[in-house]
């Protein structure tokens, strides 16, 4: 087989996170649902529609206890998030062979001298069903928001069908924008929802959610964060003593 002699990278621009969620929160939501819906004045007290741009069946106000739990799971993530950017902006973006050591302990160091501060502002369940769809939008109070998926219709049909289609799936997928059409350049980033898929970005990031067909609900949840990261004094000692960078 051809040796494949080529490489790629994508130095510019905003990241998007994936996760896997915890099993017991996809759980937990879900049955806060079904609780919701056998009771009406619950429901409508909770309602968040009134901040929200998109055109579905219910928006709900996520009560601070159901997410307390998992505090734990959305702290982790940002951190990871800040430190990625962080190493990727303190980064060569290669080193060479002999620097490896010196990459990882950059790294580390980096991971070591970052705080990371980090607040829920707003958090909230989305319940769409067909021709239900949510705006192209960012959240721009936020710095960071995420999407986390809880339930997806019964779409398969619908799914096979679009990716025959001829310029591939949208039918109830979400989909990221970043920056203008230019020539070999990519601006659009899709994904298909997946119950347990957790999508972590920046909250000026533009994005949409596209209606589908199929019976069903597609359910997923959100929250805005504040967040900051502050570099403290920084020194790497190599392997031989010497310091490279304070
Ligand atoms: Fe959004």
């Amino acid at each position: 087989m051809k040796e494949k002699n080529y490489e790629s990278v994508s130095p510019f621009g905003p990241k998007i996170a994936t996760l896997r969620l915890p099993p017991e929160l996809v759980e937990d939501l879900n049955a806060f649902c079904e609780a919701l819906d056998e009771d009406a004045a619950l429901a409508e007290s909770l309602d968040h529609s009134v901040y929200l741009v998109g055109k579905v069946n219910q928006e709900i106000t996520i009560p601070n206890e159901l997410i307390a739990p998992y505090a734990d799971f959305f702290i982790n993530a940002i951190e990871e998030y800040m430190f990625d950017i962080a190493v990727n902006i303190h980064m060569m973006s290669s080193f060479r062979d002999d620097d490896q050591d010196f990459k990882s302990l950059k790294d580390q160091a980096i991971r070591d001298n970052m705080t990371v501060r980090t607040q829920s502002q707003s958090g909230w369940i989305v319940r769409s069903v067909a021709g239900d769809y949510n705006p192209v939008h960012s959240h721009l109070t936020a710095t960071l928001a995420c999407v986390g998926y809880l339930r997806v219709p019964d779409w398969e049909d619908e799914i096979d069908e679009d990716l025959e289609g001829h310029s591939g799936p949208t039918h109830g997928c979400l989909q990221f924008h970043y920056g203008d059409q230019g020539e070999l350049s990519v601006n659009q980033h899709t994904v298909m929802p997946r119950v347990g898929d957790f999508y972590l970005f920046p909250g000026w990031l533009q994005h949409t959610a596209y209606p589908f067909k199929s019976k069903g609900e597609r359910r997923s949840f959100s929250i805005n964060f504040a967040a900051d990261m502050q570099r403290l004094s920084m020194t790497i000692t190599k392997a031989d003593g010497s310091v490279v960078e304070k």
